[in-house]
């Protein structure tokens, strides 16, 4: 269903018949709203958004691309989060059906504006699904539609802000031992050591190669936010932390107690199609009540 969001931006409303919905704007295939069945919202998104062009929306899950970040020559984290996309009303059919009647499918093609700083031409499809329990599907297809015979390269993140009920509470599994650089140590190359990953100053890493299930487990509340992802080897943890907060006018002074970014990225290793070629990236993400034994 269309709706009119914050500014008369339009979005578009997915509703499960359990009672779980999620929330697209047009502005950025930017998901802003993902609720279980009880009404609950499962993402931040912060007070202090600003919701225009062409400031990207401050929470939800904004879609990097084709840049990770600043690590290349284009705005942050690309333009894909600032372009207005278009429902795709004929995609390609999936090798797999969608099981799912709460989905929407958006397109991006180059504008004349964006060939002048990346001079490519593709197709970015993004699907957007919500399962029967509630689970919120996020599958991007990218094609090379260059008819120059080129071949192009690009990073890729689904940046997920996750909303947890108080960060010093809330504990990461499956990234314990592995790979990552460090983007507030000059990026260099670490391998972490010991157990789950818990926040108590900033964080900005891109773990190497990880595996496609990462647990985010929130105490306080109970909850354990289960991410799962393919053809994306690479995971962000980010958390701005009290400092950066304040520096960030689209951002909360406190608010960083309440969010953590978890996201599926390939970032290290760079896609690269030909022209025709296609990638898929596809995020699951569900949101569960933490057992006794979670993460035993
Ligand atoms: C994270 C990066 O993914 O996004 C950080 O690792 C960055 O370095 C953060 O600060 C937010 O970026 P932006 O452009 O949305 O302010």
């Amino acid at each position: 269903e269309f709706a009119k969001g914050v500014n008369g931006l339009d979005k578009i409303i997915l509703r499960e018949s359990r009672g779980s919905s999620a929330e697209v704007y047009l502005y950025g295939a930017h998901v802003t709203s993902w609720k279980n069945d009880h009404g609950e919202e499962l993402l931040f998104v912060s007070n202090k958004a600003i919701f225009k062009p062409p400031k990207a929306i401050r929470g939800g899950i904004p879609i990097c691309f084709p840049q990770f970040a600043n690590h290349g020559p284009l705005e942050s984290h690309g333009f894909a989060r600032n372009r207005f996309w278009d429902v795709d009303n004929d995609p390609p059919p999936f090798p797999t059906p969608t099981h799912s009647k709460a989905y929407v499918d958006l397109i991006l093609r180059p504008s004349e504006d964006d060939v002048k700083v990346w001079p490519h031409s593709y197709e970015f499809r993004l699907r957007v699904a919500l399962g029967p329990g509630g689970d919120l599907m996020l599958t991007s297809r990218v094609r090379n539609t260059n008819s120059d015979g080129k071949p192009f390269s690009f990073s890729f993140a689904y940046h997920t802000y996750f909303s947890v009920s108080d960060i010093s509470e809330v504990r990461v599994e499956g990234l314990e031992t592995l790979d990552y650089f460090d983007n507030l140590k000059s990026r260099e190359r670490f391998t972490e050591q010991g157990d789950a990953i818990t926040f108590e100053s900033e964080v900005d890493k891109i773990y190497l190669s990880t595996p496609t299930k990462i647990a985010i487990l929130d105490h306080e509340k109970k909850r354990t936010f289960v991410v799962r992802k393919d053809g994306l080897p690479d995971a962000v943890v980010w958390n701005p932390w009290d400092k950066k907060a304040k520096a960030m006018a689209d951002f909360g002074d406190d608010e960083y107690k309440h969010m953590l970014c978890v996201e599926a990225a390939a970032i290290e290793k760079h896609i690269t199609l030909k022209p025709g070629e296609e990638w898929k990236g596809r995020l699951e993400l569900s949101a569960v009540p933490s057992s006794y034994c979670s993460g035993q």
